[in-house]
């Protein structure tokens, strides 16, 4: 039995202070047993990542804080970028990888995806799981060959990485036509694709390891839809843009999930 992850992008949203009342404003509403079904994960810009992390262990919330992107050298002149050392010290355990907003704006390869997946499962302090994002624009989609597409990126990012442990790796299948668009993907639609990733990640890791590993749908996921989605046999949770901009809606995608593992 998977437990599921319900993980907030903020995005380039909120300030220090507009993020630690949002933080305090979800953690008011949390009940402390939800994370016993559920593990949650707040994705912050990175100036926000100390404050919303005090807030959390002030409240004492097991809620996992995460970063929204680093850079895979440990060090040196790399203007603007930030390290797994950095955001580990600043409370990180997990780090979102490869977004489209990142490979489609910010010109990321699979290869800078690849070493960046490598530099945090590497990593010697403690733990840094990335959650891998992987998912088709619309043009891929119409093609039919999504599928095909939305695996060449899973082995990419994977190549010559070893996984030791299904805690070390996230996968979040977000179809770039229903992010921040209010077009979600159907179930159907989503659980197709989320099962191909597990079946590819078979091929690479063994069937017993991708048993294992959370496969997140995103894509305006929100209180509508998200009980169909993780009813699908491959859905282990969901990475939430919009959504998890408003503590209620966040909280309430957080119940969900708590209800669908009872
Ligand atoms: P959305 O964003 O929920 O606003 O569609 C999801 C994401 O990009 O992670």
């Amino acid at each position: 039995m998977r437990k599921p992850i319900i993980a907030g992008n903020w995005k380039m949203n909120n300030t220090v202070a507009e993020g630690v009342v949002l933080t305090q404003e979800i953690s008011n509403n949390f009940y402390r047993d939800y994370t016993e079904f559920v593990d949650v994960i707040i994705c912050p810009p990175a100036v926000d990542l100390k404050a919303v992390k005090g807030v959390l262990e002030f409240d004492k919330r097991d809620i996992y804080v995460g970063a929204q992107n680093c850079y895979f050298e440990p060090s040196g002149a790399y203007t603007g970028e930030i390290s797994v050392k950095m955001i580990s010290d600043a409370g990180c355990d997990f780090c979102i990888v490869g977004h489209s907003e990142r490979r489609e704006i910010f010109g990321e390869t699979n290869a800078m995806i690849n070493d960046k997946v490598r530099a945090l499962v590497e990593y010697q302090g403690k733990k840094m799981t990335p959650i891998l994002c992987v998912g088709e624009s619309l043009a891929v989609r119409e093609s039919g060959d999504y599928i095909d597409y939305v695996t060449k990126q899973v082995e990419a990012a994977l190549a010559g990485i070893d996984i030791f442990d299904a805690d070390q790796l996230v996968i979040a299948y977000e179809p770039i036509w229903a992010i921040g668009t209010g077009r979600t993907a159907t179930p159907e639609q989503a659980q197709e694709v989320c099962a191909a990733i597990r079946s590819c990640l078979a091929n690479i890791l063994g069937g017993a390891m991708a048993e294992k590993i959370r496969v997140l749908y995103g894509g305006s996921m929100n209180e509508g839809n998200v009980d169909s989605l993780l009813e699908q046999p491959d859905i282990d949770g969901g990475l939430i843009g919009g959504a998890s901009l408003k503590a209620s809606s966040f909280v309430n995608l957080v119940k969900a999930a708590v209800e669908c593992q009872k």
